[in-house]
């Protein structure tokens, strides 16, 4: 995270476009660390009221993340999209450090380690990012989108499934631009990282 905080520009370039990695794929470990600690990821089916409750309480936060990203998208130019998506990713990834501080010191150390693995996809897409504004002669942001915080375990995750949806609403976006395959590929790829965020946050939500 420093390094995307502090390397000029053209530093980024060191990370080839195409080969968009994903830390999160490494959940299937962490998985096993919480059944191994008794917390266990439960799967994505929910059953019960207080279940649906929280997927209620997740959707409207969903809307209200992808209304704000329309607000400030609009019918943005693919550069506009991807400076906004670039501010999205820093302040995800504070956002993120925030909560899995929070969520360790709250309830059990394992939610950090399950979240830092996130943590690190949102900075390879600040890579990846970076790279793509350089080459278009764009100086890339440091701006940061709001991060969130709360004093609740269940807020927490909700604001971050919300941060994911509207990541995976804003990529979606950029894919219907006029993309060259290289981009396509690792905006594709960005995206689809987004939506296994999304799940796994949805997973963490029945832990707390
Ligand atoms: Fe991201
Ligand atoms: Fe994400």
């Amino acid at each position: 995270m420093a390094r995307t905080m502090l390397q000029k520009p053209e530093d980024y370039r060191l990370t080839n476009m195409d080969d968009v990695s994903c830390h999160s794929k490494r959940m299937t470990g962490n998985r096993r660390r919480l059944l191994q600690v008794g917390i266990g990821i439960g799967g994505m089916l929910l059953a019960g009221p207080a279940s649906l409750l929280f997927r209620s309480e997740a959707a409207g936060r969903t809307r209200a993340v992808q209304a704000e990203v329309a607000t400030i998208s609009g019918r943005g130019s693919l550069e506009e999209l991807m400076a906004l998506a670039l501010q999205h990713e820093h302040g995800a990834m504070i956002q993120y450090a925030n909560h899995a501080g929070l969520l360790s010191h709250w309830i059990n150390p394992i939610f950090a380690t399950s979240i830092q693995d996130i943590i690190a996809d949102e900075v390879e897409h600040t890579v990846t990012l970076v790279n793509a504004l350089a080459v278009r002669g764009l100086t890339p942001t440091l701006a940061v989108w709001p991060p969130r915080s709360g004093d609740q375990a269940r807020e927490l995750i909700l604001m971050d499934i919300a941060a994911e949806q509207g990541a995976v609403e804003l990529y979606t976006q950029m894919l219907e631009h006029d993309l060259d395959p290289t981009l396509r590929t690792a905006i594709t790829s960005i995206r689809d990282a987004e939506i296994l965020h999304r799940n796994i946050f949805n997973d963490l939500l029945e832990k707390v």
